[in-house]
């Protein structure tokens, strides 16, 4: 998938550049050719020699090696390949390219190249989170720059947030999708995610423990292979997808309106887990606490927005896909849904607590067509929605 495309590699000082040297096993797996390059800091957490045994290819590390410019001047160096990629990519790299710094190696290679230049930001979070990173994460996208992540999660500092590296894989999806076929060109999705909120009263709410995870990865994949992706989403816990339309609702009615907006397209998938029932009559005041006296919620049905869309008769998208997070009786339940609800396939899921799908990072899918059920190993969620965007390609194009 990335046979003979030549990747340099700049790993910047951090304790995410550990994974730098997974992310150089997976780009040769599928074919690339990585030249990598190291800060002083990063030899701190990676060898040159670990580095360079990975990437079968000498390490460059410092702007006045003497043999390196006569063997291959730095601007050579910046140009000879297909892309430049900095992963991990600390504040302190990111400040330097804001600024058309060049003062080592590697941020003299930024500034000499007129290649394509992805990061991968990888930091504790309140340097994510400080004005001048965001000022230069901002500047930098401005220059041009893509930017993969950071993600949400814990970090190596005991501190929990945005600014881990994103996973090698998400990294090579992210290069492969730069430089790969791109079969959804042209094709409008609209996908739906995450939870949805339904109000008791204006500070109280009914929710589900959905994170959001599958369904972002998924549009993800579907970007990544060119699709205009409109994604709705309720109020997530993980970032939504770069390059995506990001409408963001709170609840069932919200996002069955933002649906029928962004239609038509050419094909819908449902990943949102929404709430069945909202509250009937929510207050409009938050209910006060009375001694003795309790409250009593009723209930109203939520539209099915997955229903009414697979049953449109005029403006139905070509193309429905439904989700069925089930506990018990997995195939049948949701083969079941499949044709209740009229959508063309069904990704059907065990939710049950002791799978760890619910929130996790990864999932065991079942995929029923008109052709009946496919299992598929159990993978992680962004593996999962390459294979699942793959296949909506195929039935598309
Ligand atoms: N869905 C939807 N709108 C709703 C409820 C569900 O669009 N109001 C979609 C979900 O996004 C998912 C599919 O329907 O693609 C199945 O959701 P699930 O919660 O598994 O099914 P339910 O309809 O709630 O059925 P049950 O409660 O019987 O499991």
């Amino acid at each position: 998938m990335l046979q003979d495309k030549r990747i340099l590699l700049i790993l910047t000082g951090g304790i995410a550049a550990y994974k730098g040297l997974d992310l150089i096993r997976r780009l040769r797996e599928r074919g690339a050719q990585v030249t990598p390059v190291l800060t002083r800091a990063a030899e701190q957490f990676v060898t040159p020699l670990s580095v360079s045994a990975l990437a079968g290819h000498k390490v460059y590390r410092d702007l006045f090696d003497l043999t390196d410019e006569a063997e291959m001047g730095h601007i050579q160096l910046s140009r000879s390949a297909d892309l430049i990629l900095v992963a991990p990519a600390t504040a302190d790299i990111m400040a330097k390219m804001a600024q058309g710094r060049a003062d080592d190696l590697a941020s003299t290679l930024l500034l000499a190249t007129d290649t394509p230049v992805m990061v991968a930001p990888a930091m504790n979070v309140r340097m994510w989170d400080h004005a001048a990173t965001q000022r230069n994460l901002a500047q930098i996208k401005q220059d041009g720059v893509s930017v993969i992540g950071p993600n949400d999660g814990d970090m190596a500092c005991g501190e929990f947030g945005p600014g881990r590296m994103s996973e090698p894989l998400e990294i090579v999806a992210a290069v492969a999708a730069h430089f790969g076929p791109r079969p959804l060109s042209g094709k409008r999705i609209v996908v739906t995610s995450g939870p949805t909120h339904e109000p008791i009263d204006p500070v109280r709410y009914i929710a589900n423990r959905s994170s959001g995870a599958q369904g972002t990865a998924l549009a993800q994949a579907l970007v990544d292979l060119g699709a205009e992706v409109v994604f709705v989403t309720g109020p997530a816990e993980v970032s939504p997808p770069r390059g995506a339309h990001v409408v963001s609702v709170q609840t069932a009615a919200e996002m069955m309106a933002a649906v029928e907006t962004a239609l038509p397209a050419d094909a819908a998938v449902f990943a949102a887990a929404v709430a069945d029932w909202r509250v009937r009559g929510a207050s409009a005041r938050k209910l006060k606490k009375q001694a003795g006296d309790l409250p009593t919620l009723s209930f109203a049905e939520n539209p099915d927005i997955l229903a009414h869309v697979a049953q449109l008769d005029s403006g139905r998208p070509g193309l429905v896909v439904g989700f069925a997070a089930e506990t018990d009786d997995v195939i049948d339940n949701a083969t079941a849904k499949r044709l209740r609800k009229g959508c063309d396939w069904i990704v059907a899921n065990d939710v049950s607590p002791e799978t760890g799908i619910m929130g996790g990072t990864e999932n065991a899918i079942t995929l029923i067509t008109d052709a009946g059920a496919e299992t598929w190993p159990r993978m992680s969620k962004t593996d999962v929605s390459a294979q699942l965007a793959q296949r909506i390609a195929n039935a598309l194009t």
